[in-house]
């Protein structure tokens, strides 16, 4: 599957700035890319992506080995062979799944590339029968575009709430908001996004892509 990135409009600044990064990394302004299933061989290029945001707290830091294990929840964007960026879906319960480790790397920042990943996350968690994914983030205006919309309680009902709590994953961890991982989640908005409801809005006649 290529896609071009074509959505939106940058300020001058930016797009000139990306254009001359992208163009002396890869010869050319505006490069088609890649999404697919991430594979082993692509975790060192994930970490690589990944880690910047991570020494940031703006993501959850990953051993290498924690990669490796998570690997086949990942898909990647890739230009001309290179990993640009990285995505996962965790299920976390039968109707539940969050998107996690989203990242993209600087010079193809807003270029389309997250917004591809995301979706294709979200197709995923569709051929699950997932309905309801979840994110810790940042990017609020991103996600919100994306159809999440902020999410104000515990998320689950009292005895899935229960169960998370024997999860070791400290993305659970953050989901339910645990005192041990308060740190990770400072600043941070809980989101959610019912996909049901985003696929009642694609069908509604005169809605865009
Ligand atoms: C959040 C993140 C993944 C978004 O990735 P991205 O590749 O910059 O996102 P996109 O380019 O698809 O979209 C960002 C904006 O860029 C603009 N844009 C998209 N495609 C464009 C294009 N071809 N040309 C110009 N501008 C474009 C749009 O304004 C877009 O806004 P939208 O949300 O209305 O689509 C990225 O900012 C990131 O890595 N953030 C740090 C990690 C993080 O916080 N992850 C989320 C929590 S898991």
């Amino acid at each position: 599957m290529k896609q071009q990135a074509k959505r939106g409009e940058p300020t001058q600044n930016e797009a000139s700035s990306s254009s001359s990064k992208i163009e002396q990394a890869f010869g050319t302004a505006t490069p088609l890319f890649t999404v697919r299933p991430a594979l082993p061989h692509d975790v060192l290029a994930i970490s690589a992506v990944v880690m910047p945001y991570a020494t940031r707290g703006i993501l959850l830091t990953k051993e290498l080995v924690g990669f490796y294990e998570a690997v086949q929840e990942f898909w990647v964007a890739e230009v001309h062979g290179s990993v640009v960026g990285c995505g996962a879906l965790h299920v976390m319960w039968e109707d539940l799944a969050e998107v996690r480790t989203l990242a993209v790397d600087g010079p193809f920042r807003g270029t389309g590339v997250g917004h591809a990943l995301l979706e294709r996350l979200l197709e995923r968690a569709r051929e699950l029968e997932i309905p309801r994914v979840f994110c810790l983030t940042f990017e609020v205006d991103f996600f919100e575009r994306h159809g999440f919309t902020a999410l104000p309680g515990p998320g689950v009902p009292e005895p899935i709430y229960g169960q998370l709590l024997r999860s070791s994953d400290d993305g659970v961890a953050e989901f339910l908001e645990l005192s041990r991982v308060k740190a990770n989640t400072l600043g941070n908005t809980r989101m959610i996004a019912h996909l049901d409801e985003l696929d009642d809005l694609d069908d509604t006649p005169g809605a865009g892509a």
